[in-house]
């Protein structure tokens, strides 16, 4: 299946949050596809450690950036603007929770914190580089949602509902920029084998259950959306936008 070659050849991609997990593997994958890739983190020791592993040289750079912060993604946009005079392709690849035991107890403080870094962090970035890719009249923004936004799931109730909102702000997204050739899909994963989720999967006990409510009898590997999210990068998705594809195993299914 890595076989498989998307044509991204010579794009300029920024991939939110690359520096570990989905991030990196999709990194990994458009640098093998002869991509020039841009990947941010907010710790520069994980920038550094997945330059180490990607060995993408020229085509490969790595900014330090939070993305619920705009006036550090205006220094990443002009950074991308300045070298490449261009952004072909967005993927916004960062997201987080902090686990809320129930909702309505959630303070604020914590609501705020979950929303920017999901939800605000997309908004900002999305319409950062459809700024840059309104200019050449071509663009690809795919974001990176979860299950969670169609299944009320403890501890992830925050999570779901700006994972909800991401996906209705494809769809606006989607139709506002049609008409400038910039196409916005999301790719929904089920649980995905990366630190986010280390500990369901890695408890023996947990993962069992959870993998009775997956057809496909296991989780996604990163390698398993990866392939979703080139796909609606490429010129084989020109004719959709506004979509979600859900990539679980078949869990939402049944
Ligand atoms: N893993 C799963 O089971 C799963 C399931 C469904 C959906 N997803 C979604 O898939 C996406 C990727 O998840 P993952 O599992 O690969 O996560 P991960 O392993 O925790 O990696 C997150 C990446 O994002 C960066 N990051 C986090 N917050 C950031 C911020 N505010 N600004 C800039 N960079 C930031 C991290 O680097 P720093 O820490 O250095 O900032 C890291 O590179 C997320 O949107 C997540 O919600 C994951």
């Amino acid at each position: 299946m890595n076989q498989i070659s998307y044509g991204l050849k010579d794009k300029v991609v920024l991939v939110t949050g690359g520096s570990r997990g989905i991030g990196f593997e999709i990194a990994q994958k458009l640098l093998e596809e002869n991509a020039n890739v841009i990947i941010c983190g907010r710790k520069q020791e994980g920038l550094d450690k997945a330059v180490a592993l990607l060995k993408g040289g020229d085509r490969l750079m790595a900014v330090q950036c939070h993305v619920a912060k705009e006036s550090e993604i205006d220094g990443l946009m002009s950074q991308i603007s300045e070298r490449y005079s261009r952004l072909d392709i967005l993927i916004n690849n960062v997201g987080m929770n902090l686990m809320t035991a129930s909702t309505i107890e959630t303070d604020l403080g914590l609501w705020t914190k979950i929303i920017d870094s999901n939800l605000n962090a997309t908004f900002l970035c999305s319409k950062k580089a459809a700024m840059l890719m309104k200019e050449n009249q071509s663009g690809k923004i795919v974001s990176i949602t979860s299950v969670a936004a169609r299944r009320a799931a403890p501890g992830m109730g925050i999570y779901g509902i700006a994972k909800a909102a991401i996906e209705m702000m494809t769809r606006v997204l989607a139709s506002e920029l049609a008409m400038v050739n910039i196409q916005v899909n999301a790719v929904a994963p089920g649980m995905v084998r990366t630190d986010f989720s280390k500990p369901f999967w890695s408890n023996d006990q947990f993962y069992s259950q959870i993998v009775k409510y997956i057809p496909m009898g296991r989780i996604a590997e990163p390698i398993d959306v990866v392939h979703p999210v080139l796909f609606l990068s490429s010129a084989a998705s020109d004719y959709i936008t506004g979509q979600t594809l859900i990539v679980d195993g078949g869990s939402t299914a049944i």
